[in-house]
């Protein structure tokens, strides 16, 4: 679905790169996981594979559809709120479409489709700022469906929900991984979503330091050295509620 071949990206001043030399592969219907802590590279790796911006060196290409376009990438931000254009979830729906050429019934015809998917259908009119945040994401994921994208990635979509707010992205996600979208979640709470992946990656510093199975990851990954707790990390009694 998508090559990344020795992309580098290093913004001026910085004394790293932010994207060092890092190379693999997304396949079509993966649910990938790409970890790492704050500042190893995830965002910026994902606005490289998103052509938001461009690598110094190294190429990304993406496979082409039916009709011989590129696949199109759909992003839900971590703060799906700045995401939101229109004032109501029917009208920021519907953007993508017309975007893309479509008459104003068809848009609308799509948004409301978009949203049913998404799980937010009986709130097409609601103003969207009062949405809650498990909701802020939904319609960002409508929107998503309404550009028809094939490939989803998710930047840290579990930031500021609660426990019902974690389950419903991870219901959503599950829902496109199972209607055959390849998903791409960004995120280093690895116990919150790995269970869904067949493919996990981590990124260190830059660099892209384990491109294997979720499996193999938990049964020798050094996950501490990368800045990572070990998802298997479990709590027992009052003592183990600490993070140290
Ligand atoms: N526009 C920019 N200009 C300069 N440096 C940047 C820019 N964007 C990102 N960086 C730097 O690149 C590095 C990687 O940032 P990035 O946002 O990709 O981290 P991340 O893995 O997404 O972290 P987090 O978990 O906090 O979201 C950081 O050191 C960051 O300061
Ligand atoms: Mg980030």
């Amino acid at each position: 679905m998508i090559n990344i071949s020795s992309v580098s990206r290093r913004f001026p001043g910085a004394p790293i790169a932010a994207v060092d030399q890092v190379s693999f592969s997304i396949n079509a219907g993966d649910c990938a996981v790409i970890s790492g802590a704050n500042g190893s590279g995830k965002t910026v790796l994902m606005h490289l594979i998103a052509g938001l911006d461009r690598p110094d060196t190294g190429s990304i290409t993406r496979a082409k559809d039916e009709l011989g376009k590129p696949v199109r990438i759909g992003l839900v931000f971590q703060d799906a709120a700045a995401q939101i254009l229109g004032d109501t979830p029917i009208e920021d729906a519907a953007f993508g479409p017309l975007n893309l050429g479509h008459t104003r019934e068809e848009a609308h015809r799509i948004a409301v489709d978009s949203l049913k998917r998404a799980g937010l259908a009986g709130k097409e009119t609601y103003p969207a700022r009062t949405l809650s945040g498990g909701e802020k994401r939904r319609l960002a994921v409508a929107g998503v469906l309404a550009m028809d994208a094939q490939v989803i990635i998710f930047d840290e979509p579990f930031a500021n929900l609660d426990w019902p707010g974690v389950v419903q992205v991870n219901t959503i996600i599950r829902e496109l991984h199972s209607s055959g979208k390849t998903v791409v979640v960004l995120t280093h709470e690895l116990e919150k979503v790995l269970a869904l992946s067949n493919r996990l990656l981590i990124l260190h510093q830059g660099k892209l330091v384990y491109n294997g199975t979720p499996e193999d990851a938990l049964s020798n990954a050094p996950f501490e050295t990368w800045g990572i707790r070990n998802p298997l990390g479990s709590y027992t009694g009052k003592a183990d509620l600490l993070w140290v």
